[in-house]
């Protein structure tokens, strides 16, 4: 293979690497490969490309058991993916916004919207580069996917006696998927650190012998009125 077809080759059967090319006069010059990870949106819009929800149809179950508590009103789901719990929100009562980086998944959980007769609001956003609205929503949930220098914005975003849902995994959670990158992993008791200011009604660190997970729930206390 002369060098030119093996580039060519290499960079439509590798499309994830990414090649750096200096072009002198008519002629190609390999000057570095970097190996770069795809963007989010484009790797969650391929993971979600299928008709299968990847992530179920059904909450997660320290919402469910823990509905009772919220207060009704206003919902942002962020991250909200194919739409499993915001949907569920829906279904009781809530007027759900999701956001999230991929169009496929949130079509996914329109369409889930539309089989359990609710309707849901969706927007394309990337959490990296957002800011959330102040003292907006009853209830914020973020499911699997952690990015910390949200939590200031998520108590922001809270209106006073509104409450938080985070459910994520945990460093243990290695065990099960070793090659599962640390920074993406909860270290012990670090969601009661980040949700020091509210009021903790439930916490819990769950190992069920296949993943391992942090969830909370949590309230922004009312100004106190003398
Ligand atoms: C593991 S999934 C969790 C989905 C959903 N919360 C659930 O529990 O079913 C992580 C989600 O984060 C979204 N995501 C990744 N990077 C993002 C970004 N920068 N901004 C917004 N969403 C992002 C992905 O599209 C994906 O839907």
């Amino acid at each position: 293979m002369s060098a030119l077809t093996s580039l060519i080759h290499r960079l439509f059967v590798r499309p994830s690497m990414v090649f750096r090319l200096l072009i002198v006069g008519s002629t190609f010059m390999m000057v570095s490969v970097v190996e770069a990870a795809p963007k989010d949106k484009e790797r969650w819009d391929r993971k979600y490309g299928t008709e299968e929800y990847i992530f179920g149809k059904t909450p997660i179950a320290f919402l469910k058991k823990y509905l009772h508590l919220l207060p009704k009103g206003k919902a942002l789901d962020i991250a909200m993916g194919e739409g499993r719990n915001g949907v569920f929100l829906a279904a009781q009562g809530f007027q759900v916004t999701g956001i999230d980086i991929s169009e496929t998944g949130l079509s996914k959980a329109r369409t889930l919207a539309k089989e359990q007769g609710v309707s849901i609001e969706t927007q394309v956003v990337d959490l990296e580069t957002t800011e959330l609205p102040a003292n907006t929503y009853d209830v914020i949930i973020c499911t699997y996917y952690l990015q910390r220098n949200l939590f200031p914005q998520i108590i922001n975003a809270l209106k006073p006696g509104g409450m938080v849902v985070v459910e994520t995994y945990t460093v243990d959670h290695q065990k099960y998927r070793p090659r599962f990158p640390r920074q993406f992993l909860l270290e012990p008791n670090e969601l009661l650190h980040h949700f020091k200011d509210l009021t903790v009604l439930q916490y819990q660190l769950q190992d069920d012998g296949q993943t391992a997970y942090a969830s909370i729930l949590a309230a922004k206390p009312k100004p106190v009125r003398h």
